[in-house]
Parts: C-alpha cells; sequence; structure tokens
C-alpha cells in the first residue's frame, strides 16, 4: 500500500480518536442497556448477558485510564476482566428477606415445581401388576397403607408406591419416562421368610435388577443412572451392595439418609421423609400452651447419645425425657413441648423429625451427618435446631438462649412445612410425595444411549 502523506496520516489519527470517542460512548450505552437487561432480568440466570457487561465495561475502564492513548500496550488485566459491581439493593430486600421463610428460594422452587408436573413422566416396571408372580407380594403395593399403624416406620415406603400409581406422573410408554421405578420393596423382602435376611436382600435386589437389564433395553441406555427404587428399612442399607450399577449409578430413595452409610451416596441418593402412619392432619397445640422445654421417649438399645441424653438430662425438671415410653400417651409430650428432640439411635432413620413436624414442635436435631429429607429446597435452619452430638451437654442452655420472637417465627415456619411431610393416597400438592418427585427432577438430564 502506498504510504500517505504527512497531512493525510494526521486527519486519519484525528479520525481514529474520533472513531474511539464515539465507540466508546456506544459502549457506554450499550453497557448501561445490558446492565439494565441485567437487572430487570426475571429469569435466575441470565448468563449471556451478564457476560456481555462484563465485556463492555471492561473495555470502558481500559479506554478511561489509557487516556486515549492507542500505541500504550494492552494490560494483562483485560484478559482477566473484573466482575462487574453488585446490582442495587431492591427497596424491599429487607421484606423478601423475611418473606423467604422456611425455603431457600420459594419462587424459583414454585416454579421449577410446575415445570415438574408438566414434564416428569416414570415408568414403573410391571412386576408391580403381577398377581400371579411367585414374589407378587414383594412388587405389588400395599393394600391399604394409611390404616396400618403396624407398617410403623416403614409407611414411606409402601405410600411413595401407592401415590406413584395414583399419580399423573406415572406413564405405560417408557420412551416418554424421564425415570424408571423398580417397584421392590425392601419391608416386603423383610418380611419374607424366603428372603428376610440384610445378606439375601441384596442378593435378591441384584438378581432381579440384572434380570431387567437383560430383559429391558432401558437399563443399559443409561447404566441405570435414570432407575431408582425406595428404602425405608435399615435393613436395606446393604441392598444396593451385590450390583455395580444399582449402587453406583440408580438413585436410592431412603429414610436412612446419613453420610456415613456405606451405600449412601450423597447429592446422588436422595433422603425420604420418614412418617408415621396417619390420616388426618390435627389442630396444632399454639406455642403458649407448650409449658413443657422439651420432650424425647424412646428406647436407648445401643446408641451412646441417647444414653448420654439419658445421664446429662434424664432428671432436669424442665426435661421430658424417656428411656422408654412415657408415663403419659407418646403424642402428648409432642403437644405440649416446645422442643422434641430427634436423638440418633442405631441408624439415623426414626419417624420423630416428621412427627414432631407434624405436632408443631420444633425438631432438635441430634443426629449427626443427617441428610435431611429436601435441603435443598427447605432451609432447615429455620424450623428446626441442628446440635452437634458432642455438645449435648450444652443442649440446655442452646435451646433457653433461643429468643422468644424467634421460637415464634420457627413455629410459624414449622406450620408451612408440615404439608411437606404428610402422603396422600393420591398425591396432591407439594405433599411428600411431590416433594420426593420434585427431588427425581432435580436429577433429570442423564444422556441415553440410544433405546
Ligand atoms: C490525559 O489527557 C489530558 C488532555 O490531553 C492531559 O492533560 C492529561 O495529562 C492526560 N493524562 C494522562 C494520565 O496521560
Ligand atoms: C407374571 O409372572 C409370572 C411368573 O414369574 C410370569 O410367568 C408371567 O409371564 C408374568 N406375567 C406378566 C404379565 O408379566
Ligand atoms: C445389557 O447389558 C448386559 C451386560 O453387558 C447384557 O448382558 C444384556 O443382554 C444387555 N441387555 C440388553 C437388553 O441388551
Ligand atoms: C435420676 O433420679 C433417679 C431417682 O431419683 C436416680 O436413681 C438417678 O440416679 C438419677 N439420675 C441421674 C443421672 O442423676
Amino acid at each position: 500500500m502506498k504510504r500517505p502523506p504527512k497531512l493525510q496520516q494526521k486527519r486519519l489519527l484525528e479520525m481514529l480518536v474520533l472513531a474511539v470517542l464515539l465507540s466508546s460512548s456506544c459502549i457506554a450505552l450499550f453497557g448501561f442497556y445490558t446492565h439494565r437487561a441485567f437487572l430487570s432480568s426475571t429469569s435466575p440466570l441470565a448468563p449471556r448477558s451478564t457476560a456481555f457487561y462484563q465485556i463492555q465495561n471492561d473495555h470502558l475502564h481500559h479506554y478511561n485510564r489509557q487516556n486515549l492513548s492507542l500505541n500504550a500496550p494492552q494490560p494483562a488485566a483485560t484478559l482477566f476482566p473484573k466482575p462487574p459491581p453488585p446490582p442495587p439493593p431492591q427497596t424491599n430486600a429487607v421484606d423478601s428477606v423475611l418473606e423467604t421463610g422456611p425455603y431457600h428460594n420459594w419462587e424459583l422452587f414454585a416454579a421449577d415445581f410446575q415445570e415438574m408436573m408438566q414434564h416428569l413422566k416414570i415408568f414403573v416396571y410391571p412386576d408391580i401388576f403381577n398377581k400371579s408372580s411367585p414374589f407378587a407380594n414383594i412388587f405389588l403395593p400395599h393394600e391399604n397403607p394409611l390404616d396400618n399403624p403396624k407398617l410403623g416406620n416403614y409407611f414411606s415406603e409402601h405410600m411413595f408406591k401407592v401415590s406413584l400409581l395414583h399419580s399423573p406422573l406415572l406413564t405405560a410408554t417408557p420412551e416418554k419416562a424421564l425415570f424408571f421405578f423398580l417397584p421392590f420393596s425392601i419391608n416386603n423382602l423383610r418380611n419374607d421368610p424366603r428372603v428376610h435376611s440384610e445378606a439375601k436382600i441384596s442378593q435378591f435386589v441384584a438378581q432381579y435388577t440384572s434380570s431387567i437389564s437383560s430383559s429391558f433395553r432401558f437399563w443399559n441406555a443409561s447404566g441405570g443412572a435414570d432407575h431408582f427404587y425406595v428404602c425405608c428399612h435399615s435393613v436395606g442399607r446393604e441392598a444396593p451392595s451385590k450390583h455395580h450399577g444399582l449402587r453406583n449409578n440408580a438413585i436410592q430413595l431412603t429414610c436412612c439418609s446419613s453420610y456415613f452409610q456405606r451405600f449412601y451416596l450423597s447429592h446422588k441418593d436422595v433422603g425420604l421423609p420418614q412418617v408415621w402412619p396417619r390420616t388426618d392432619q390435627t389442630a396444632l397445640n399454639p406455642p403458649h400452651a407448650r409449658h413443657r422445654l422439651v420432650y424425647f421417649a424412646g428406647r436407648v438399645q445401643n446408641s451412646q447419645v441417647r444414653q448420654q441424653l439419658i445421664n446429662l438430662w434424664g432428671n432436669d425438671t424442665e426435661f421430658d425425657i424417656f428411656n422408654g415410653s412415657p408415663t403419659f400417651p407418646y403424642e402428648e409430650g409432642f403437644k405440649r413441648s416446645k422442643f422434641c428432640l430427634h436423638v440418633k439411635g442405631y441408624e439415623v432413620n426414626t419417624a420423630r423429625v416428621s412427627d414432631a413436624i407434624h405436632y408443631g414442635c420444633i425438631p432438635v436435631i441430634i443426629s449427626n451427618y443427617y441428610d435431611l429429607p429436601f435441603s435443598n429446597v427447605l432451609d432447615w435452619s429455620k424450623f428446626s435446631v441442628v446440635i452437634n452430638q458432642r455438645d449435648i451437654a450444652s443442649l440446655k442452655t442452646k435451646l433457653l438462649s433461643i429468643k422468644r420472637e424467634v421460637y415464634l417465627r420457627m413455629y410459624h415456619d414449622l406450620c408451612k412445612v408440615r404439608r411437606h411431610f404428610f402422603w396422600h393416597t393420591t398425591p396432591r400438592g407439594y405433599d411428600s410425595f411431590y416433594m420426593t418427585a420434585y427431588q427425581l427432577w432435580l436429577r433429570r438430564g442423564t444422556l441415553r444411549l440410544s433405546f
């Protein structure tokens, strides 16, 4: 190219300066608009506009600092743009913090829950309908779990199955399913004399899973990652141990959700609410009618923590602590107390947490590494107290230090979460079934090989 004469060179430089000035003001405007878009975006995540804003803002910064000197070298900082300033606080920020109540983020959850109701589909393997199978007792749903107090701690396992069969999430078309349910019941395996033992249960479950993977195309398509089963019996701890894919890939909905359980994989598996069989939600005793500070009734068994509890607090006049049955009806303790203890027994799981919630008594969880149900949706700190097993000696000090207004707010939030710890034959609202289904929904998106 021909070299321009001196005068033209000067003109060129002037034009360049003008161009930069113009473009930087455009950038400033653009930055303003993207910033606005970022703020007004109703979508929880607006990655594109945020990233745009970062880049534009950084350019602006760069030009100002260089005082329009075009020859200066690019500073290294441009390669690592600074984060944008935080958006200004919204006027009602304080109110909205209070309004979140027992949820991490109610709006996000409710919107995603609606998505789930439209798109989640679950296929159940046909054994659940086969009355002529020799193992029908393992696979068929319980005829009437609601009126069966004998199911006790294992009620949730049966109710999940019954609710699923009555729910619109069920599909008979496996190609439409996001998840596949293996319908064996650990509780029924335990009660079947042909199986019964922990070792035989895991053998049965492994054989069944292998038969599913050879008779249907769906298991192999994901290695079992979109398959799940339910287990509310502590004897089911070892259930997946003899099948690699069942243990590592399939999702376990379980009442024994402890981070230290050998076959519980946190973030993959799901804590199931453990609920005692009951048909109605009783009216709650209000806070002012709760005269006792603490309630616990249960067998000490082989639990060190419970033993400590009895030793330290068994005779305290403000505590109602019983080794075994109380001197009054069991549920009376939940009704007349402010705080109800869930103290680890042999395992983390008992129905005491949902008992407390059901009767409006703030649960105090003394059970280290219990992966509490729905904790990615519910902020347990708003309606329960979690105490390290080590700190059991300061239990009373800790509970007495909770101010009355804080307790009242916890009680209020507890009332809001009650509905999540309740099963219906035909599931509805945000009950235990749909809350559990939502946990599956959060684990969707498994890439499948073609069926
Ligand atoms: C920026 O430009 C102005 C006007 O040309 C000049 O007075 C000032 O000294 C410059 N600042 C720097 C840091 O170069
Ligand atoms: C039910 O189970 C029996 C025995 O395992 C089997 O022979 C039969 O094919 C099954 N029926 C259906 C419809 O799957
Ligand atoms: C799935 O994979 C297993 C192990 O590789 C194989 O035995 C089985 O036949 C496969 N299932 C189907 C339906 O092809
Ligand atoms: C509690 O009281 C009973 C009866 O008075 C007594 O036998 C027991 O040793 C006391 N326990 C503790 C831990 O102080």
